[in-house]
């Protein structure tokens, strides 16, 4: 087998990978505890590679907007740890859980902290810090987005964190237990208003791959600023290779090999640290909650390019 490593090899490598996917279609389903989600078809696929320049190259449903979910907890982890440094690690930990996103049980037993900040309950800590830093978390979030991905468009989708806000007991049972630990500022209402828009981001691979350029490039954001110490960006990547794909990410750095972030909208990003970033979605999901076409066309980008942290 060819090992390509090359920028300029990605388009011919995303082709033949969109060709491989196109002819064994996955066996995913659309999440459907957020009403919303269900009805995309799951055979709709699309992957974008992000060269640290800003060239983006895509196959497929590369410009498709979806619901991000999940993956901007990465974002709001970035903003955060930006802010509040590694005073954020006293209120959530970094270790895989090992159970499902959305789990309750670790929470009692490790007071009110939660393992990892990918986890439904970390990220709701994070949320809940950046936005007593900035009184707008979900804005924060929208705003740098935009920005990095150099596409004002971007913007929530008000009828997806509506329909999540109505089936949102499971994520409001995790903010109330936390903030009865002291481990919650805001009022959990108000919380849960911020993480719900927050997941309900809509943007589309191309997007994606280029908001999350920062992370290839050690730290500094798309018009050439910081925003991580190059230490920091190097936490961030290591925390999505250990926690971003809950209790699938052993398999997930077994198979793929790389840090990634994964969203029950069916995208998963993905970093190779100094070379690309990529974003692929589908929106049929494993019973983990991730992207059963996403996980296998990132398992052949690695196997056909080379490209690994390992
Ligand atoms: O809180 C939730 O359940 C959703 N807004 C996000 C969950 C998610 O994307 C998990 N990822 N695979």
């Amino acid at each position: 087998m060819a090992i390509m490593s090359t920028p300029t090899t990605f388009r011919p490598v995303l082709e033949r990978i969109a060709e491989e996917i196109e002819r064994t279609p996955g066996s995913g389903r659309p999440a459907d505890y957020i009403p919303a989600l269900a009805a995309r078809d799951p055979r709709r696929f699309g992957m974008a590679v992000a060269e640290p320049d800003g060239t983006v190259y895509g196959v497929g449903d590369w410009r498709e907007p979806f619901s991000a979910q999940s993956i901007t907890k990465v974002f709001t982890l970035a903003l955060d740890l930006a802010r509040e440094g590694d005073a954020l690690w006293e209120h959530v930990g970094r270790e895989p859980s090992g159970n499902p996103f959305n789990s309750l049980v670790q929470l009692e037993y490790e007071n009110g902290i939660p393992r990892n900040p990918f986890i439904n309950a970390g990220a709701l800590v994070v949320t809940d810090r950046l936005h007593t830093r900035t009184g707008d978390a979900a804005g924060e979030l929208l705003a740098f987005l935009r920005a990095e991905s150099g596409n004002p468009d971007l913007t929530h989708d008000e009828e997806v964190a509506a329909s999540e806000a109505a089936h949102g007991d499971r994520n409001a049972a995790l903010a109330h237990f936390m903030a009865s630990y002291g481990n919650i500022d805001n009022p959990v209402p108000v919380l849960l208003e911020q993480y719900f828009r927050q997941c309900s981001v809509t943007a589309s691979c191309a997007d994606l791959a280029l908001a999350t350029g920062f992370l290839a490039r050690h730290g500094i954001r798309a018009d050439g600023t910081r925003l991580l110490s190059r230490s920091r960006a190097k936490q961030v990547n290591a925390v999505m290779l250990t926690c971003g794909t809950y209790d699938a990410a052993g398999d997930f750095a077994h198979r793929v090999g790389l840090p990634g972030k994964s969203g029950v909208g069916g995208g998963i990003i993905a970093v190779v640290p100094g070379h690309c970033t990529l974003c692929v979605w589908s929106p049929g999901l494993d019973e983990r909650g991730n992207s059963v076409a996403g996980v296998a066309a990132l398992d052949r980008f690695t196997t056909l390019t080379g490209l690994s942290v390992f």
